[in-house]
């Protein structure tokens, strides 16, 4: 399984999604395809394939529900984004979705992404069996209140304040944690692994969930924007508690470190190929962007 072609595969699907509408509301396409098209690591649709692919070999089957996920975490960083929320200008090496579209389209253009992943997941369901809902249902909760929705909440009312170390690790676990979980999680359930090896993604997913947004606030921190393709400080300029400004550089980074380690010995007790897991776990640790 090399993940660069996998990689391609989904940015394909994703490329002529919205091609060819031509109605009054073409506007609304333009702003879902500029920031679903403009690059990005495409993380949560290779942990899905990935966990897939432990159990079934035709992945090319279910790209559609890869391309969802792809799809609500898009919608959540063009809503992040909002001056409204983090009021940054620069995502994915361009500028934010509404820099280009303006803010009512952005917001919409948000709306409408999270609306076409339910679309997609529906659809597939309605041509599939038990596993496909029991994984399209993980998710929707992970994108939902209960989920990233509930984790972005405790971010926006935690500005300028200082969360505990409990609020902290709910608010990570939450608006990152949860939908890199469900992209592992039900990729795994979809191919059919059994309870006690759901068990153990789930584990894996909590785990590499929350190292993700560890790494995330260091290179808030530490970070090149033109590599990055989002400007670094951002955390800082919004008064943000990260694990960074509780713990420091050096903790977060042992603890993105430790995280790993724990996440690869997991991946060795599940009976199956999981090199494609541990590389892309391996990956994140030192990612640069
Ligand atoms: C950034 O996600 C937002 C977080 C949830 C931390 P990614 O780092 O996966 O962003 P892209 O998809 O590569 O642009
Ligand atoms: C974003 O967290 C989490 C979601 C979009 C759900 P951040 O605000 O830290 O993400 P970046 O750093 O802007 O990518
Ligand atoms: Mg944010
Ligand atoms: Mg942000
Ligand atoms: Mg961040």
């Amino acid at each position: 399984m090399n993940n660069e072609i996998l990689k391609s595969e989904v940015e394909a699907y994703l490329k002529t999604y919205f091609n060819n509408r031509e109605g009054y509301d073409k506007k609304i396409y333009e702003a879902m395809s500029y920031s679903l098209n403009i690059g990005g690591k495409r993380i949560r649709p290779l942990f899905f394939i990935n966990a897939y692919s432990i159990y079934k070999d035709n992945y090319k089957d279910v790209i559609e529900i890869a391309a969802a996920i792809e799809m609500i975490h898009t919608y959540s960083l063009i809503h992040d984004d909002l001056p409204c929320m983090d009021n940054d200008d620069l995502r994915r090496g361009k500028p934010t979705n509404h820099k280009v579209f303006g803010e009512a389209i952005a917001l919409l253009a948000g709306d409408g992404l999270l609306n076409e992943a339910m679309n997609l997941m529906f659809e597939y369901c309605n041509k599939k069996d038990n596993n496909a809902i029991k994984a399209c249902y993980l998710i929707s909760k992970a994108a939902s209140a209960s989920g990233m929705i509930g984790g972005q909440t405790v971010d926006i009312l935690s500005s300028g304040k200082n969360l505990s170390s409990d609020e902290l690790k709910f608010m990570h676990k939450k608006k990152t944690g949860e939908l890199i979980k469900a992209a592992v999680l039900s990729g795994a359930v979809l191919g059919g692994a059994k309870e006690e090896e759901v068990k153990l993604i789930s584990e894996y997913g909590d785990k590499v969930g929350l190292a993700f947004q560890i790494k995330d606030d260091i290179l808030d921190v530490i970070g090149d924007s033109s590599i990055m393709g989002k400007k670094a400080k951002s955390d800082i300029e919004n008064n943000k508690t990260t694990y960074v400004t509780t713990y420091g550089i050096d903790v977060c980074k042992k603890l993105c470190r430790d995280l790993t380690e724990e996440c690869i010995s997991i991946l060795d007790k599940i009976n199956g190929d999981t090199e494609g897991l541990k590389k892309i776990t391996e990956f994140l640790l030192e990612r640069k962007k």
